[in-house]
């Protein structure tokens, strides 16, 4: 078992290609997630339930035993709730994968970090952005992303001196299963703010996520990367 590479939420979306990228240069990789990844993933998997640290941080120190040269921050959920309708609970949720699990992660395996290592947070466009969609708000998750992004830049201060770099991506919308509660007209109306007139692919976060990780990013740290074709630009379309 040799150093390897953390990726929360690796079963899927942006976790699972970030995973694929990985493992075809050649690093190892273990992936956290309350769901099993692909069976043809050559990674390590550890299914875990990342809102309750406590249970899951000793299986995860075990399966990085043998170091960690990075951590992908990648799992995340998402509620679209009416503003009347938001409750602690949803807020207890949401912030438990999205905010309080990456500090935590980060902290829990703090030790096991080799010379050089690297840690990418995913964060959101919502983190700076508003994007409000069928009459229902985000205001909890786009909080915990800001939260995100914000200890994205305290963690570089504190673990720069131990040569550890802390970046982020913000990724506007991207084709994952977080995309699916979206109607068509809504999707339309967000392709039209995206002056690259298209959504991501999980595969466009990966590539800056496997930068940030990479050597080449040595000087990089307490960054969050717009992964968004344009549209934190601000847009206005005329249509005529
Ligand atoms: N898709 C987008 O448009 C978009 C935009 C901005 C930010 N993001 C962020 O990107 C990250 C990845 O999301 P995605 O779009 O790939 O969606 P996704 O649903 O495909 O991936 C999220 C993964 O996190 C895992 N997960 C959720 N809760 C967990 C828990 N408690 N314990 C362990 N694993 C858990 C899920 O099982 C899933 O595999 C998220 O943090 C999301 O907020 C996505």
């Amino acid at each position: 078992m040799g150093v390897a590479t953390l990726i929360t939420g690796g079963a899927g979306g942006i976790g699972l290609a970030t995973a694929r990228r990985l493992l075809a240069a050649g690093r190892e990789v273990v992936v956290a997630d309350v769901l099993d990844p692909p069976a043809d993933l050559a990674a390590r998997h550890v299914r875990c339930d990342l809102s309750d640290l406590d249970a899951s941080l000793p299986a995860l120190r075990d399966a990085l035993a043998g170091g960690v040269g990075g951590i992908v921050n990648a799992a995340g959920i998402v509620e679209r709730t009416r503003f009347g309708d938001h409750t602690p609970a949803e807020w207890e949720r949401i912030y438990a994968v999205n905010a309080r699990a990456p500090l935590f992660l980060i902290q829990g395996l703090a030790d096991l970090l080799s010379p050089g290592a690297a840690i990418v947070n995913v964060a959101s466009m919502e983190a700076t952005d508003v994007v409000a969609s069928d009459g229902r708000t985000t205001t909890i998750y786009a909080s915990t992303k800001a939260a995100l992004k914000n200890m994205t830049e305290t963690l570089a201060a504190e673990l720069g001196p131990r040569g550890v770099r802390v970046n982020g991506v913000a990724p506007g919308l991207i084709l994952t299963r977080l995309m699916d509660p979206i109607a068509p007209e809504t999707r339309e109306w967000f392709r039209l703010l995206t002056p690259l007139d298209r959504f991501g692919e999980p595969e466009d976060v990966a590539d800056v996520i496997c930068f940030l990780l990479s050597d080449a990013a040595r000087f990089v740290t307490g960054v969050t990367v717009a992964v968004d074709g344009g549209m934190s630009l601000g847009l206005v379309r005329r249509t005529s």
